[in-house]
C-alpha cells in the first residue's frame, strides 16, 4: 500500500495569493483533494496506472486547475483486494478527508467503496469497475460511473456474437462479481438470440492456471468461447489458448478488456480474437485522435480503454467543478451538474443515464498483429438497466 501526495499539480501559489483575504479565501485557494483508490500492484496494476496517467494528463492540459482550483491527487493502492477495501476507503474519506473520490478497477473493491461513499456523501466517480449493483439497486446521487456496467458490455458482446452467427458457446471467467455479471449479461443477449451455452467454467480470481479449463473446452468443442479476463491474466489466457491450439478451431470472444492494453504482449497469439467494447483505438473522431496523440507524447506508450475512462472521469468532474466554481462544499450542485454531463469523448458521444452510468456505443473489434481493429458499431447508444435504483433524480 502506498500513499503518495507528491501529485500536487499546481496551485500553492494561489493559496499564498489569497492569504491576505483571510481564512475563507485561503480555503478557496487551496487545492481540491482527489483520492485515487486504484490497483497499483497485482494483475490489474497496469489498469490503475493508465487511469491515473490520463487523469493527471487531463489536469495538466487544463493548466493545472479545474473550476479555478488546483487539484491534488492522493493515491492508494487497493491491490484489487476486496478485504482491504473498507479500510482503505475509510482512510481516504475520513482520514485524508478527500473532497472527491475516484476509484476503482475491481468490482469487489468498488462495491465496498461505493457503500461507504454513499453513506459519507462524498462525490465519487468510478473509472472502471462495472459491478451492476452500483448503478442499479445500490445507486446513490453522489456516485457516478464513467466506464460501463458489467451487464451492459457483456450484453452488447452477446448481441454481436449472435449477429456473427455463433450458436453455441462455453463461458470461462474469474469467479467474482465482474465475471459472474459478464456471463449473466452475455447469456441474456445470447439466449434471447437463440444461442446455447454448453458450460460455464469459473476460476478463482486472479488465478491464471488455465490448463484444465482449456482441456475441458477442447473436449466440449464449442463454436466459441466467451471470456472475461483483463490485465495480466488476459495476456496469459490469450497466449495459453493459442498455445493449446484452440484458436485454430474455436472462436475466442469477450468484452474488450480481454485484449485492451495487452495487444503487444500477446502478439500473433491474439490474431482473430473478437471483442466488443465502448472504445476502439482507431475510432475516427477528433477527440480520440487528440487524446491518443497527447497520451503517447506524455507517456511514450499507447492509450487504451482504461486511459479513456480516466480521462472521461476528469471530464465529468471538470463539468461539475465549473458549475460550482470549484466550491466542493456545494455537493448537491456539483452532483447535479455531473449528472447532466454530456460531451464528445474519445469513445464517441458520452452522457449519463438516470442512475449515472454511461449511455454509449459499443464497438466490435478484431485483434490483428498487435492491434485491435475497429470492425463496426455492435450496439448504438446502449443504456444499462436502472433496475432497483430508487435515487433517480
Ligand atoms: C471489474 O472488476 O469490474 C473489472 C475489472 C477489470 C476490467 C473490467 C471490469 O477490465
Amino acid at each position: 500500500m502506498l500513499v503518495d501526495r507528491r501529485h500536487l499539480l499546481a496551485g500553492t501559489g494561489a493559496a499564498a495569493l489569497t492569504a491576505p483575504f483571510g481564512r475563507f479565501a485561503i480555503a478557496q485557494g487551496a487545492p481540491i483533494k482527489v483520492g485515487l483508490l486504484l490497483p497499483y500492484s497485482g494483475t490489474y496494476a497496469a489498469l490503475g496506472e493508465a487511469i491515473t496517467r490520463a487523469a493527471e494528463l487531463y489536469v495538466k492540459q487544463a493548466g493545472g486547475t479545474l473550476g479555478g482550483r488546483a487539484i491534488s491527487f492522493t493515491r492508494l493502492d487497493d491491490e484489487s483486494e476486496p478485504t482491504k477495501a473498507t479500510d482503505l476507503t475509510n482512510k481516504l474519506v475520513y482520514g485524508e478527508k478527500v473532497d472527491v473520490l475516484i476509484g476503482t478497477v475491481h468490482s469487489g473493491v468498488a462495491m465496498a467503496m461505493a457503500k461507504i461513499a454513499a453513506e459519507a456523501g462524498v462525490p465519487t466517480l468510478i473509472p472502471n469497475a462495472g459491478a451492476d449493483v452500483i448503478t442499479r439497486a445500490g445507486c446513490a446521487p453522489n456516485v457516478f460511473r464513467t466506464s460501463f456496467g458489467n451487464g451492459q458490455v457483456s450484453y452488447a458482446t452477446g448481441k454481436a456474437m449472435i449477429a456473427a452467427g455463433i450458436k453455441e458457446a462455453v463461458t470461462l471467467t474469474w469467479q467474482y462479481a465482474a465475471g459472474e455479471e459478464d456471463v449473466a449479461g452475455f447469456k441474456e443477449a445470447f439466449l434471447e438470440g437463440g444461442g446455447k451455452v454448453l458450460k460455464e467454467i469459473y476460476l478463482p480470481f486472479p488465478d491464471v492456471e488455465f490448463q484444465s479449463a482449456l482441456a475441458e473446452i477442447a473436449s466440449l468443442k464449442p463454436q466459441a468461447v466467451f471470456s472475461f479476463f483483463a490485465g495480466g491474466g488476459a495476456a496469459k489466457f490469450i497466449k495459453d489458448f493459442a498455445g493449446a491450439k484452440l484458436n485454430e478451431k474455436i472462436a475466442l470472444w469477450g468484452p474488450g478488456f480481454l485484449t485492451d492494453g495487452v495487444e503487444k504482449a500477446v502478439g500473433a497469439a491474439g490474431n482473430g480474437v473478437k471483442t466488443v467494447l465502448h472504445y476502439a483505438d482507431d475510432l475516427d473522431n477528433p477527440q480520440n485522435k487528440a487524446f491518443r496523440a497527447a497520451f503517447e507524447a506524455a507517456y511514450k506508450t499507447s492509450a487504451d480503454v482504461y486511459a479513456v475512462q480516466g480521462w472521461d472521469t476528469m471530464a465529468v468532474l471538470d463539468i461539475g467543478l465549473k458549475a460550482v466554481k470549484g466550491d466542493v462544499s456545494k455537493r448537491a450542485d456539483l452532483n447535479a451538474a455531473m449528472a447532466k454531463a454530456a460531451f464528445d469523448s474519445p469513445r464517441g458521444p458520452f452522457k449519463l443515464s438516470a442512475s449515472r452510468n454511461p449511455v454509449q456505443n459499443f464497438y466490435l473489434r478484431e485483434l490483428k498483429d498487435g492491434a485491435n481493429r475497429l470492425v463496426g458499431v455492435a450496439v448504438k447508444d446502449l443504456a444499462d438497466s436502472t433496475k432497483g435504483c430508487r435515487a433517480l433524480t
